[in-house]
């Protein structure tokens, strides 16, 4: 079974519930009937709706297992409404502004969240990561521990890689979100991408704090802040596999890892890579993408208090139901 399917599987069991604000893209119309049919939780439409229902009848999708939140007939806008102004008041959020900023689908997605309403979103098939992410940075903030919010990619490698044999999933962070992380950023990274590797594999993760350094064999102030970070994650999460700094080869291969790290459990056992800096980790999956032949899902949020995930403008129904199953997922490892 590929790890997708069992993500689907284990989403159908935990019965979560998810939004999708973007509620008159046909993929997303395709996507709910999908998650019905798989058995996963209530999926929640935002928007008006007759528009919803005769565009989903237009598109010959059946979204009767779909609920529809319209904020223009919700009893529970005022409480929406209310809480936005309490939350943002200190960033000069007024009634007026809260009004207009409840028009955006995704925004009032992530108040369905933040209240408890829904259990998580995904969105972005028809916004950019920007627009996506925002509402959530604003309203849902970072988890309990870290500040951070990141970007992750789930890179499953072929049954033609030489490392397939140990183990066929790697988890690349930040590959999407942070850039020029500073050391407390870069031990947000690893410990929210080491929950979501729990959350998702249902295995412990293994971190490696990745560099161009394995133990001091180089001296540099970027080799000190991937140092700094480790030992912040330390303090953070004390049970948490983690280490570094190491090099590519140390953190995967173990007849290297004996050399360069000896002693190190992490090292050689790797299944969570924290890359330096946005360049580095958004580098290295377009390349064992396009290299080795991995297939690169996400990018994938991890840190948030509540779960929220992107998705890429080209996406197709699948990838919606596949990011929706990650989210129930995320979300039932937080519960
Ligand atoms: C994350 C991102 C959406 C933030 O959007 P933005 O318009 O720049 O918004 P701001 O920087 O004003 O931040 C908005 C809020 O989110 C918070 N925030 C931003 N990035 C955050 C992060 N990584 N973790 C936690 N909070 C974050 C800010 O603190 C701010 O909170 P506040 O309004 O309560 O003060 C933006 O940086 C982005 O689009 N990143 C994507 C990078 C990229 O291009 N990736 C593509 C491939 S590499």
């Amino acid at each position: 079974m590929s790890i997708l399917d069992d993500i689907r599987g284990r989403a159908a069991k935990f019965q979560k519930i998810i939004c999708l604000p973007e509620a008159l893209d046909e993929r997303t119309l395709h996507a709910a009937e999908g998650c019905a049919k798989l058995g996963f939780g209530p999926i929640v439409l935002i928007g008006d709706v007759a528009k919803i229902q005769a565009k989903a009848k237009e598109c010959g999708v059946d979204i009767s297992k779909a609920i529809i939140r319209d904020p223009a007939q919700d009893p529970a806008f005022d409480e929406i409404l209310k809480t936005l102004v309490e939350l943002r008041q200190s960033k000069g959020m007024t009634e007026k502004k809260a009004r207009e900023a409840l028009k955006d689908e995704i925004m009032y997605a992530a108040m369905l969240v933040k209240l408890g309403q829904v259990d998580g979103y995904v969105s972005g098939a028809a916004h950019s990561t920007a627009d996506t992410l925002r509402p959530a940075l604003q309203v849902i903030k970072a988890a309990k521990g870290v500040k951070t919010v990141s970007a992750f990619f789930m890179m499953v490698l072929p049954e033609t890689s030489p490392y397939y044999s140990s183990q066929n999933v790697l988890f690349f962070a930040d590959s999407g979100l942070v850039q020029n992380p500073d050391a407390a950023q870069l031990a947000d990274i690893a410990i929210g991408t080491a929950r979501s590797w729990q959350a998702l594999m249902g295995t412990e993760p293994i971190v490696a704090m990745l560099s161009h350094s394995t133990k001091g064999s180089a001296e540099h102030s970027d080799v000190d802040k991937v140092v700094e970070a480790l030992n912040i994650a330390m303090g953070i999460d004390p049970n948490l596999q983690i280490d570094g700094e190491l090099q590519g080869d140390a953190a995967l291969i173990p007849s290297i890892a004996v050399k360069k790290a000896p002693g190190s459990k992490v090292a050689g056992h790797a299944n969570v890579l924290v890359f330096p800096d946005l360049d580095a980790g958004n580098i290295a999956y377009k390349l064992v993408e396009r290299l080795a032949g991995a297939t690169a899902i996400g990018p994938l949020i991890s840190g948030m208090a509540k779960p929220v995930n992107d998705l890429s403008r080209g996406c197709k129904a699948g990838d919606i139901i596949d990011a929706v199953a990650v989210t129930a997922c995320q979300a039932a490892a937080q519960a």
